[in-house]
């Protein structure tokens, strides 16, 4: 059985021989398990589905998974809290929940067996950023509610490391702890990254001579240019992963080490698909479009076809060729600004101001209409005090404006004049 040398820390080294014609055929046993389940216990999924006038026994192919009902996070809201849940809820062994800024958060719940999944995806993602048992790993997601920090803690005790669940916060202690544990890897989201880096230059420690040698860094969208940053002044190899509350956490994707730009899908516990985010038609491999997530072997909250909102291309796969990948995140569709009918994306201006030598990596984009059309402001601290404010902001506004064709005002600040963040950055400050 393929499944068991997957989940196997020990076989880990394997997975690159997993053939594409045994992992279809697990996925499309396991489709018709989930699509059961689901129909079975949820009472969302059973409505859904027969609106849909679709069953769970008509799956005849992975194909098929197109003709059944897309789901949105608003519908997992109405279900607030336990409502997608497909198991009694005394057999939930835990709960996290995704912030939400406005309204209630989305609760999602785990079996122990989930959990035991989700340790191994994780363990699989670390394995395959190039960590291996023995070495130290300092987490510094936050823990609690949120899934980055115990997603990778139980990720790299399942890999046999040694864990630092030193959480976000407290940025001063993270440098003293890197320092004395010296830790190999690095797990945290990338804008409180350059935090830690800001801080260890405050020390005057320089930071490409810390024990770190490998980042996995995600949670947020984050570009090449913020690739070249981190791993030139760390000098680590700076890796992706990809993972959302709602199907798991982190742990649903992975750039393998020598292979950047693309990560890895668990394809055997998360079937992806690309739509169209408009018509919600199902785009072909190649495409970019919304990525949408069904979940192949939760108990707890199966997901089927789940919008994540997040923009993407399914590609082939790279060290482990079975599994299909997708490219790096280019950004979630709430975050699209609409600038004079332009698209513009937070991640745009984040690789536009990196090609600004004078210009630090902490922005954010701030959104009015003072008239009937909308304006958007980049705010920018300068790397240096004293730097030449309106020289800098000039250039980067022509930058912009040849490469996205957008007329933007740019703010260029005194270095930490813009708020940090311990976990995700907020790149869009809305004030319409
Ligand atoms: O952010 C899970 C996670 C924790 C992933 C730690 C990676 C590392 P949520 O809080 O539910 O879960 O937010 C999920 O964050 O839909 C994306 O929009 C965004 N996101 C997560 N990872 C990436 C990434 C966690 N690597 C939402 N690149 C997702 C771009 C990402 N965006």
């Amino acid at each position: 059985m393929v499944e068991s040398r997957l989940d196997d820390v020990a076989t880990f080294g394997a997975l690159a021989e997993v053939g594409v014609d045994e992992l279809r055929e697990l996925q499309l046993r396991r489709l018709r398990w989930s699509l059961r389940h689901a129909y079975d216990n949820v009472a969302h999924y059973r409505a859904a589905f027969d609106a849909a006038d679709v069953h769970p026994d008509e799956l005849a192919s992975l194909a098929d998974l197109a003709r059944f009902p897309l789901t949105s996070k608003a519908e997992l809201r109405q279900n607030y809290p336990f409502g997608m849940f497909a198991v009694p809820r005394e057999q939930v062994a835990r709960l996290h929940a995704s912030s939400g800024t406005t309204g209630k958060p989305t609760v999602v719940g785990y079996t122990a067996a989930d959990l035991s999944t989700w340790a191994s995806v994780m363990a699989r993602s670390i394995h395959a950023a190039g960590g291996r048992p023995g070495d130290i790993v300092h987490v510094a997601y936050g823990y609690g509610l949120f899934t980055g920090g115990l997603g990778a803690h139980s990720g790299a005790e399942r890999l046999g490391c040694t864990v630092v669940p030193v959480s976000g916060g407290m940025t001063a202690r993270q440098v003293q702890l890197i320092l004395d544990f010296e830790p190999r890897i690095i797990m945290v989201t990338p804008s409180y990254f350059l935090s830690i880096l800001d801080e260890l230059a405050r020390q005057g420690v320089d930071a490409a001579q810390t024990s770190l040698r490998i980042g996995i860094f995600g949670a947020e969208p984050w570009t090449e240019a913020m690739r070249a940053e981190m791993q030139e002044r760390a000098r680590l190899t700076a890796l992706d992963i990809y993972g959302l509350s709602e199907v798991m956490g982190p742990g649903i994707g992975q750039e393998a080490a020598g292979h950047p730009g693309r990560l890895q899908i668990w394809e055997d516990h998360f079937y992806p698909e690309v739509i169209d985010p408009q018509t919600g038609e199902v785009l072909a491999e190649g495409e970019q479009g919304e990525l949408v997530l069904t979940s192949l072997s939760k108990q707890a909250m199966p997901v089927v076809r789940y919008r994540t909102r997040d923009l993407t291309r399914l590609l082939p796969g790279t060290a482990y060729p079975a599994f299909r990948s997708i490219e790096k995140i280019t950004g979630r569709t709430d975050d699209m600004m609409i600038i004079r009918g332009v698209n513009v994306f937070p991640t745009q201006i984040e690789e536009l101001l990196l090609s600004v030598a004078e210009l630090s990596p902490h922005f954010e984009c701030v959104l009015s209409r003072p008239d009937r059309l909308d304006e958007l402001c980049v705010r920018v601290e300068a790397r240096e005090p004293g730097a030449d404010a309106d020289g800098l902001s000039g250039r980067l506004g022509s930058v912009i404006k040849d490469r996205i064709g957008v007329t933007v005002a740019v703010e260029v600040l005194a270095p930490e004049s813009i708020p940090r963040s311990q976990g995700k950055a907020v790149r869009v400050r809305d004030q319409r």
